[in-house]
């Protein structure tokens, strides 16, 4: 394989993102029963293979959507995200489930989830496939995780180095010489 030189040890293979994220699907699938019109955001680029397999195994009439955001370069501590791509959706009155690759110091997903309040969404949860939690700076709580990881920098299955690695059907750890060069 291509990146087998890159991947220190993989952490998660397709198989076991499929059955967790199946489970996943089920329990939102309890949890919004009574809820009209879920509406689930995908925060792009780095959901989208999770948002994918996790969107088909909702067994609700949901819609979805996509943003990108970023963080303002230089102003790391003000929590400030720059708008790269809105929602094409009106949110207000809307319960919606953000779907995000990674909650590192969870302060992306804290801005966005204050934006789409100030817009009026009735409920705003977040389901992620996974998440890094000795590295929290924001005071958030994460509703739905795939898998808890360390303090290491993964890649695959959406995540990137670089814009690299995001199709990997697996996640794995890179070598620390690919981000040291
Ligand atoms: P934060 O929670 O605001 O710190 O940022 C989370 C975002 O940073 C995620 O959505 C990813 O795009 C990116 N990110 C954080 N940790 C990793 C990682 O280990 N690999 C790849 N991307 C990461
Ligand atoms: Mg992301």
């Amino acid at each position: 394989m291509w990146a087998d030189h890159s991947i220190d040890r993989v952490l998660f293979s397709e198989e076991q993102i499929i059955e967790r994220t199946k489970e996943l699907g089920r329990q939102i699938t309890e949890d919004y029963a009574d809820a009209n019109n879920l509406l689930l955001v995908a925060l792009l680029r780095g959901s989208v293979p999770f948002f994918g397999e996790l969107a088909k195994r909702i067994d609700l009439d949901i819609e979805y959507d996509f943003m990108d955001v970023s963080s303002y370069v230089g102003t790391q501590s003000s929590g400030q995200i720059k708008i790269l791509k809105d929602l094409d959706t009106v949110v207000a009155n809307r319960d919606i489930l953000l779907v995000e690759d990674i909650v590192d110091t969870g302060k992306t997903i804290q801005s966005v989830i204050e934006m789409l309040y100030h817009r009026g969404a009735r409920s705003v949860k977040i389901v992620t496939l996974l998440d890094k939690p000795s590295n929290r700076k924001a005071d958030i709580s994460v509703d739905y995780i795939g898998f808890e990881v360390a303090n290491e920098f993964v890649v695959g299955y959406g995540m990137d180095f670089d814009q690299k690695y995001r199709c990997l059907p697996f996640i794995g750890v890179l070598k620390p010489e690919c981000y040291e060069k």
